[in-house]
């Protein structure tokens, strides 16, 4: 199922000469995380921002899960759309837990539920509620904001999330556990993700798609290993590092390789998910001396991964 789509959508700024977005058509399908990468400027946030309507299209038209988003009143539109921005945007005069409360408490949920939510969600975040409940953003760190942001854009549980840029200024560790963490999410609870990024390492690790824009025109839209191994031009290939195609490759989840679906699965094999990277499974491999290692997913065995079906991602390329 299509989560958003966008239908030839443009948008020029009063008074500007040139398109910040230009004709743009893509679709997002359901349960799916899409990064979007450009360089600076080429219309990143403009586009994420017309999901939402917080900028409208000078043409074009976007549907979300079917509907027209002209039709649907921008204030209940943005109750369903989980949004994360790099400054976090937290209210600064709330606590953690208000903040927390914002969409949930429009939704009219009792007080008990949101309560409880508040809990549920500082806890995902890693946030213990009984220790930030109460804080206000000034007394958090700039990590712990952007979790409380997070905590706050899933709190109405939206089907779709944007996100611009979430970890932008966020040190490399803490970054590392928040991508798993929005790997896990999208996984388990099946969002759809539109998430802007600069950098593409996080893009290779995170995206099912990536979708690539250039002064606000889409260049390519395809699966991270596909950008990596059938750029549609230097630019594309240039931009994900495809110099550097074997490191890039290592980068990708384990997903993204090809599995061996076939076969039994011997207790002996060291196990991996599918969201570790094949760098991880291979230093896997080299260690346990193991010839495959079994893929679990939520503890059930999907397949097979051998030192071959790595070799095979790393030399699809040449
Ligand atoms: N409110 C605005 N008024 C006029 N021009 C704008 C406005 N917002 C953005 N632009 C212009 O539209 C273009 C796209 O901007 P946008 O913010 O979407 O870029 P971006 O890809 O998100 O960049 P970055 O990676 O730096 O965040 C830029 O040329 C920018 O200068
Ligand atoms: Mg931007």
């Amino acid at each position: 199922m299509t989560a958003i789509q966008f239908d030839q959508v443009s948008l020029r700024f009063p008074g500007t000469s040139r398109w910040a977005v230009d004709h743009c058509s893509c679709e997002v399908e359901a349960g799916k995380l899409v990064v979007i990468l450009g360089p600076s400027g080429c219309g990143k946030t403009t586009l994420l921002k017309m999901v939402n309507r917080l900028y409208e299209p000078t043409s074009g038209t976007i549907y979300l899960h079917g509907h027209d988003i002209r039709r649907i009143q921008s204030t209940k539109l943005r109750q369903q759309i989980g949004y994360v921005i790099q400054q976090s945007g937290l209210f600064p005069h709330m606590t953690v837990a208000q903040n927390v409360a914002v969409v949930p408490s429009l939704l009219g949920w009792s007080r008990a539920k949101i309560q409880s939510r508040i809990d549920e969600l500082l806890t995902l975040v890693k946030l213990p509620p009984e220790e930030y409940r109460d804080r206000f953003p000034a007394q958090l760190s700039g990590g712990q904001q952007q979790r409380v942001g997070l905590a706050r854009a899933l709190a109405g549980d939206p089907q779709v999330m944007l996100m611009d840029e979430p970890f932008g200024a966020i040190d490399a560790i803490t970054r590392a556990s928040l991508q798993d963490e929005i790997l896990r999410l999208q996984r388990q609870l099946q969002k759809t993700i539109l998430f802007v990024s600069h950098d593409v390492e996080e893009a290779l690790r995170l995206a099912d798609r990536i979708l690539i824009m250039r002064n606000g025109q889409i260049v390519q839209y395809d699966t991270p290993f596909n950008i990596l191994t059938r750029p549609v031009d230097r630019f594309v290939h240039d931009l994900v590092g495809a110099d550097d195609m074997v490191r890039q490759l290592s980068l990708l989840r384990v997903e993204s390789a090809m599995i061996d679906m076939a076969g039994n699965y011997p207790p002996s094999n060291p196990t991996i998910t599918p969201n570790d990277s094949l760098r991880h499974a291979l230093s896997l491999i080299l260690k346990t001396g193991a010839q495959q290692l079994t893929v679990l997913e939520d503890g059930a065995p999907i397949g097979i991964l051998t030192l071959e079906h790595i070799r095979d991602s790393a030399s699809a390329s040449v």
